[in-house]
């Protein structure tokens, strides 16, 4: 391990874990996601202070339309009313916001509201904030793929990965996952190609710094060698290439 700490230029993070908060307070499922915006606030901040450029959290699927109407209902009012609150003190924080997913089936209100969001906070370079919403890895390539195949442009990994949500911003080098379950639930399928993993048991609402910490020292003791032998990237920190 070097003596400098290597802080992944680009986190994503699974936000899971709200209900089974609430529900272990014998609250509505909402007190918990409410809850979940406090934990994100805190979790942006601590991403700016220890050098983060990229931050992209998981906070409503294309799967999660399933749920019962009024946690569907209670999420897209706790976002427009997050948006209202959060966007001023992001903006003093320079927090470049982006929302990643489909349009299709939000609200005018709510679409809306992303655009100012989006709008408001573009000249911001301290961090960028990636929220997934209405989100799937799996549209995000389909749409990819219908984009090119209409345009006549050929299909390959370079005009893929343009024509994707996420083509603003480098993979990620690290995807946490809180809540306790081991699976990508459809998250950054594209994109995590190499990105390591880490799960954390801990619900969204507890992930504090301390836990981002564990993660962040988990990361830093991996090596990644995207295809290559341990002797090929021990020589390459050696002798890094000149220039
Ligand atoms: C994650 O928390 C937030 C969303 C999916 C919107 P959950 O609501 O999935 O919380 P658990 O998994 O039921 O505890
Ligand atoms: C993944 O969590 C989606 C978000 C965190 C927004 P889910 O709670 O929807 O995932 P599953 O259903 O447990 O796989
Ligand atoms: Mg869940």
């Amino acid at each position: 391990m070097s003596d400098s700490p290597v802080v992944p230029h680009h986190i994503a993070i699974v936000m899971d874990g709200n209900g089974r908060w609430a529900k272990r307070r014998f609250l509505p499922r909402l007190a918990g996601h409410k809850q979940g915006v406090d934990s994100l606030r805190r979790c942006v901040r601590a991403c700016v202070q220890r050098g983060v450029s990229v931050l992209t959290v998981f906070a409503f699927s294309s799967e999660n339309w399933n749920r019962p109407a009024d946690e569907v209902s209670g999420l897209m009012e706790l976002l427009a009313m997050a948006l209202g609150r959060e966007v001023p003190q992001l903006k003093k924080d320079g927090v470049q916001l982006h929302f990643v997913g489909s349009r299709e089936g939000l609200s005018v209100k709510v679409s809306e509201g992303l655009a100012q969001a989006e709008a408001a906070t573009a000249d911001n370079h301290r961090l960028i904030l990636n929220v997934c919403f209405n989100y799937g890895g799996r549209w995000d390539i389909a749409q990819a793929a219908a984009g090119l195949a209409a345009k006549g442009m050929p299909i390959t990994e370079a005009s893929l990965h343009a024509a994707m949500g996420m083509s603003h911003v480098p993979d990620p080098d690290l995807i946490i996952r809180t809540g306790g379950e081991m699976r990508i639930s459809n998250f950054l399928l594209w994109q995590a190609a190499y990105s390591e993993l880490f799960f954390s048991d801990r619900l969204w609402p507890d992930f504090d710094e301390a836990a981002l910490d564990e993660a962040l020292d988990s990361f830093q003791s991996r090596e990644r060698r995207f295809g290559k032998t341990s002797e090929q990237i021990a020589s390459a920190h050696r002798d890094p290439m000149p220039g």
